[in-house]
């Protein structure tokens, strides 16, 4: 069976290195039923920092192609990747495209393969913000309606795609980011230098990320948010702010320095993962960034006014602060532990389920 991935964007890397370490276990134990797997990048993400590093650290193998797209408006980063896509599965006709998350790679792989009658998985399916002015509401909307397999990573999902009518071809079988962490936070603990590097001592400081659009492209927001940021470092705790490059240009056109930061550029995953480890706050935008707070039980203040991940708000650990000063501050000081209890996002073994529910199906 031939399988392509469609990969473009930092946390689209880390979702997809799972499946592929899944792909070649089933592969090893399974000769005389092979899976192969071709990767598409599609080049949304083209720093280094934002994507090689990534393939070299979590042994990702390079892409079969890489269509070079680069960054634009959504029309023209969308099309663009479309068009692209669209030769690229003409030439290798795949029977099944896997396509991950919500940006717009996902939504370019997903229509590409839907109009060519290629069965679609969509891995992170049912995820509902209920918010469709973020273009990822608007993504992952539409990849779920053309997707044939819909691997959910929590029950929420499962139900919000039950709204929406869609229980065809649905399984829920945890969240690969969770299996990424498992897999690699004793290999963090081993090998990043960070907190050295920065000189920081466990505890002794908040990690913050901020690169949602509604947050950046809007400067009153983000100096909102910088000045919050900013309250808590004048309080003492020192925070590390690793920059998307969206924020560090969107931080320019806004004339904003926040000095009492410490900025940085985009770290790799395993520095990211012992960086949140470690943190006594994380505050963040990021939905990746949200679980991780979690997996890690590290109480995390979101720079938003919903998230798709209820269950880490439920369990406590997680408060929706949105972008206002005082109220960002107000969270950072009453943050504290959640509950216990069991994991929401499944058992580490997301990647292996799906493997083995796609080759039954083959
Ligand atoms: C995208 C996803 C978002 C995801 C995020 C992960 C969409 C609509 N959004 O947002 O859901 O959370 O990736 O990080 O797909 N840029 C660079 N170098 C790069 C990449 C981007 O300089 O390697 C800059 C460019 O100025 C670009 C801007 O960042 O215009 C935004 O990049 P883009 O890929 O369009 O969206 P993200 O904000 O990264
Ligand atoms: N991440 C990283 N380095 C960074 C910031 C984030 O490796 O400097 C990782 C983070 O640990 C998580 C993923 O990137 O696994 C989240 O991606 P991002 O926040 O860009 O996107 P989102 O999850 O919001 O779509």
């Amino acid at each position: 069976m031939k399988l392509l991935t469609v990969v473009g964007a930092r946390p689209q890397f880390i979702k997809a290195a799972p499946l592929s370490r899944a792909i070649e276990r089933h592969n090893r134990q399974n000769p005389e039923r092979l899976l192969r797997e071709t990767l598409l990048h599609t080049g949304q993400h083209y720093d280094a920092a934002m994507s090689q590093v990534f393939f070299d650290e979590l042994e990702l193998r390079q892409p079969d192609y890489n269509l070079g797209i680069g960054s634009g408006p959504h029309g023209r980063q969308t099309g663009r990747m479309l068009e692209a896509i669209e030769t690229v599965l003409l030439t290798e006709k795949p029977d099944l495209v896997l396509v991950y998350g919500d940006t717009n790679s996902t939504l370019a792989g997903a229509l590409a393969a839907a109009k060519l009658h290629i069965p679609l998985a969509h891995v992170e399916a049912g995820l509902r913000s209920f918010n469709r002015r973020m273009p990822e509401e608007i993504n992952r909307v539409l990849a779920d309606h053309l997707a044939t397999w819909l691997f959910c990573p929590t029950r929420t999902a499962v139900e919000n795609l039950a709204r929406e009518g869609i229980t065809r071809g649905v399984h829920q079988v945890g969240d690969v980011m969770y299996d990424s962490l498992r897999y690699n936070a004793q290999l963090a603990q081993k090998r990043s230098r960070v907190l050295a590097r920065l000189k920081l001592t466990p505890q002794g400081y908040a990690l913050a990320t901020v690169h949602r659009a509604e947050n950046t492209d809007d400067p009153e927001r983000l100096s909102s948010i910088t000045r919050a940021l900013e309250a808590l470092a004048g309080e003492g705790l020192p925070v590390i702010l690793p920059l998307h490059p969206r924020t560090r240009a969107a931080l320019r056109v806004a004339g904003l320095s926040p000095e009492q930061l410490r900025l940085i550029a985009p770290v790799s995953y395993l520095d990211m993962l012992l960086l949140e480890k470690h943190a006594r706050l994380i505050l963040t935008d990021s939905g990746g960034v949200q679980k991780e707070a979690f997996f890690f039980r590290v109480p995390c203040i979101t720079l938003r006014q919903e998230t798709e991940w209820l269950e880490t708000v439920q369990s406590g650990w997680n408060v929706l602060a949105g972008f206002e000063t005082e109220r960002i501050i107000r969270a950072a000081g009453a943050a504290g532990p959640g509950s216990g209890g069991e994991s929401p996002y499944g058992d580490g073994r997301a990647a292996e389920r799906i493997v083995e529910i796609i080759v039954q199906a083959s």
